[in-house]
């Protein structure tokens, strides 16, 4: 059976096993996909291993996504815009194509959760890694503004010059954000420290969705911040298996149902 793989260091916290399990059982598609742990200072000879033994693709983790790219024949467009290879794929022609599947796994979840996206004003927190690749999907949506909003504003404001082609893209600081937002996603890493950046509380307009990339068995700040102003909050678990869903797609060519899978991964959460 096709052979697939997460590299990590660590690796045995993924999930992804457990999503693309549920992928290949759902579509009756007997993939393998198994973690493999490589040492920081060797994943292309443990990478080059994996594909002597068949190995077709595989999903890339801290602290390899750099490496990764650099180890690819090529790099598709998103994978290049997010600085960052996240999925490998072996092609037809035998070539390692690195990509990025980040973006379209967080647009597939927003999806899923009917979030407004199109007409509708979105502010990005964060201007690191995990919002560059996140920007061109959100753009193509075709929101009437969105606004990257970081605690270096430099970094705001350099994405969002790169970014605005249709010039509805704008960067600031998090006290310069001005006026109310239908769509707010966390992707600072402040969570992860327990910190909330100072944010304005009149952030959320009528109908909004609170959105933090980051996920737990418990609410991150920024969400229970966010539900004390009464609107929808959802943490990136979603994220996590639309990225996975994207992934399989590159290599498999179908589209498994990601609702299933993630109820399964919530409930293993609690
Ligand atoms: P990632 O790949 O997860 O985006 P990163 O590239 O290191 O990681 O970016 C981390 C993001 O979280 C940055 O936007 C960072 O803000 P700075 O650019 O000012 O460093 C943001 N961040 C981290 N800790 C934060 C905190 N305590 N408060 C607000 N923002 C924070």
């Amino acid at each position: 059976s096709p052979l697939y793989a997460v590299f990590g260091n660590p690796v045995a916290h993924s999930k992804s096993p457990q999503i693309h399990a549920g992928f290949a059982a759902q579509l009756s598609d007997p993939v393998r996909y198994e973690p493999r742990l490589a040492p920081v200072d060797d994943f292309p000879g443990h990478w080059r291993a994996f594909m002597a033994e068949g190995g077709r693709g595989a999903n890339v983790t801290v602290p390899f996504k750099q490496e990764a790219a650099a180890l690819a024949d090529r790099l598709s467009d998103r994978a290049q815009q997010a600085g960052a290879v996240n999925t490998l794929i072996l092609d037809r022609n035998g070539e390692v194509v690195g990509d990025n599947t980040d973006g379209a796994g967080l647009l597939l979840d927003l999806k899923r959760l009917e979030a407004p996206l199109e007409g509708a004003r979105i502010l990005v927190l964060g201007a690191g890694g995990a919002v560059r690749g996140v920007l061109q999907p959100l753009l193509e949506a075709q929101p009437s503004a969105l606004v990257i909003a970081n605690r270096t504003i430099d970094k705001a404001t350099a994405l969002a010059e790169r970014f605005d082609i249709q010039g509805r893209v704008r960067g600031c600081g998090f006290e310069e954000i001005k006026g109310r937002f239908d769509l707010v996603i966390n992707a600072t890493s402040a969570s992860l420290a327990g910190e909330l950046p100072p944010l304005p509380d009149t952030l959320f307009d009528e109908g909004a969705l609170a959105y933090d990339m980051m996920y737990g068995a418990a609410p991150t700040v920024f969400l229970q911040w966010a539900q004390t102003f009464g609107v929808r909050c959802v943490d990136g678990l979603g994220m996590l298996v639309g990225q996975a869903a994207e992934s399989w797609y590159q290599w498999r060519g179908t589209r498994p149902d990601t609702t299933p899978i993630l109820a399964a991964l919530r409930a293993d959460l609690r």
